[in-house]
């Protein structure tokens, strides 16, 4: 059976850096399932939500994901272009939240997910990965921080990939993507009953990492 390790958490907290680095140690590729809401959300365009199941259900029916590479490495493609630095912005990122409160895509990605699930062991991160979509899978983790720390973390992310942001406006923008992605009907942002809680506010990477390694050894 494939290794299936989840790590769930709200926006900006390190769930990316962190599934990279696990998915490295374990030899496998990491799955960032927020790039699936986003690159959906940005192949739809502006106000996708408000289009209808119908029309979704057969724009989502074409769209195809595939993966490839480990640890860093992996690749997530959609129709088999590579997801790019293109949905990295705030903007996709409310889009995507937009339309991950909608049953029909939430069931599209949850079927391509688990599809990934079961051809590769994975680490897969996102909101929901331990709550709904791997509920079998063997080590589930939860990490959290305070907003400001959160909003510090996606600045430095964001100017990594050479881009700027106003810190007060990004804080603003997170905090209203979590409330939505919190208060929502299906699959809310939450820990699953048997994950871990990492309160990584005042941890650095090597401590968090450490504390996950230690997790799954035992
Ligand atoms: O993780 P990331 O910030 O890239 O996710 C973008 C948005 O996609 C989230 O704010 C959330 O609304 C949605 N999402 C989700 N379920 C997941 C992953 C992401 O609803 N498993």
């Amino acid at each position: 059976d494939p290794l299936i390790v989840t790590l769930d958490g709200p926006a900006g907290v390190g769930k990316s850096t962190m599934a990279k680095r696990l998915a490295r140690e374990l030899s496998i590729p990491y799955l960032d399932t927020g790039a699936m809401f986003r690159a959906v959300a940005w192949r739809l365009g502006d106000g996708a939500w408000e289009r209808g199941d119908a029309r979704l259900t057969v724009d989502l029916a074409g769209m195809e994901f595939s993966l490839s590479g480990i640890g860093e490495d992996s690749v997530l493609s959609l129709d088999g272009v590579p997801i790019g630095d293109e949905v990295r912005s705030e903007q996709v990122a409310m889009w995507a939240s937009n339309i991950a409160v909608l049953p029909v895509v939430r069931a599209s990605l949850k079927a391509a997910q688990q599809t990934l699930g079961q051809r590769f062991s994975l680490v897969a991160e996102g909101r929901d990965m331990g709550s709904v979509v791997f509920p079998a899978a063997r080590c589930k983790f939860f990490l959290d921080a305070t907003a400001d720390e959160r909003a510090r973390r996606r600045l430095r992310q964001l100017a990594g990939m050479g881009k700027t942001a106003d810190f007060d406006e990004l804080r603003e923008q997170i905090a209203r993507r979590d409330h939505q992605d919190r208060n929502r009907a299906e699959a809310p942002l939450k820990p699953a009953p048997d994950a871990v809680i990492i309160d990584t506010t005042n941890l650095g990477q090597e401590q968090v990492f450490a504390a996950l390694v230690r997790g799954i050894r035992g």
